[in-house]
């Protein structure tokens, strides 16, 4: 796993971040770019939690995610980093934070949408322990999403939650006791055609 870049730091999203923030957004999800409002609507719920990655202090912001805790379960919200800066691990520590975020909150399964064309992404995932669990047929406009899922280890629920340090021990997931497929699905139909996306 590569690790972070030396001099980029992760800190939580404010006020003042929206504006480079949906800078990025614009430039990496250019067909389903979330809008300033849709953001700041999300940073206002307790059940969240958004980080940044800035470069030194006060300098450029070039990473950022999103949590969606509501225990047990959980959802990878959103997650980007700026394309200069892909591949120096900065995607791989904003989800670890956003996973060891989540297991303090109680969250055992978490979940995420991600494009059926974003094979980076759906890479940066496995590598943390989730697993493909469905597909949700034109969930994009132009695109399917393929459902993922990060399930606690039985080491992880007597621990309390999910940790991204405990990534490396999938051996021991107790997918019997997760929720299976069509508990996930049948959750799935609650979304309408309206509500914000993840991805
Ligand atoms: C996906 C994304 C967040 C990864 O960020 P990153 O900072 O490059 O991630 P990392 O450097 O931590 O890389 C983590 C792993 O992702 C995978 N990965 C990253 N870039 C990759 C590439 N170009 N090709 C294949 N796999 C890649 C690798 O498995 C990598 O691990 P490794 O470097 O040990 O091989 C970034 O590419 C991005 O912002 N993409 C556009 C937005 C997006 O698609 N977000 C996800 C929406 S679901």
């Amino acid at each position: 796993m590569a690790g972070m870049t030396s001099g980029i730091g992760l800190r939580p999203m404010t006020g003042a971040d929206v504006a480079p923030v949906i800078a990025l957004e614009r430039g990496l999800f250019p067909k389903d770019a979330w809008t300033e409002a849709m953001l700041r609507g999300e940073m206002a719920e307790a059940s969240r939690h958004y980080v940044v990655a800035q470069e030194g202090e006060g300098g450029a912001i070039v990473g950022y995610a999103g949590l969606r805790a509501v225990p047990p379960q959980g959802d990878v919200q959103t997650i980007a980093v700026a394309e200069s800066h892909w591949r120096r691990g900065i995607g791989s520590t904003l989800l670890t934070e956003l996973i060891n975020e989540a297991g303090k909150r109680g969250v055992t399964d978490l979940f995420l949408e991600v494009r059926s064309d974003n094979p980076r992404a759906q890479e940066l995932y496995r590598h943390f322990g989730f697993t493909e669990i469905g597909i949700r047929r034109r969930y994009y406009q132009d695109a399917d999403a393929i459902v993922m899922r990060r399930s606690a280890t039985v080491a992880e629920r007597a621990a309390g939650g999910l940790s991204a340090s405990a990534n490396g021990t999938r051996a021991d997931t107790r997918a019997a006791t997760s929720p299976d497929l069509s508990t996930a699905t049948g959750a799935d139909a609650t979304v309408t055609e309206n509500e914000e996306k993840t991805r």
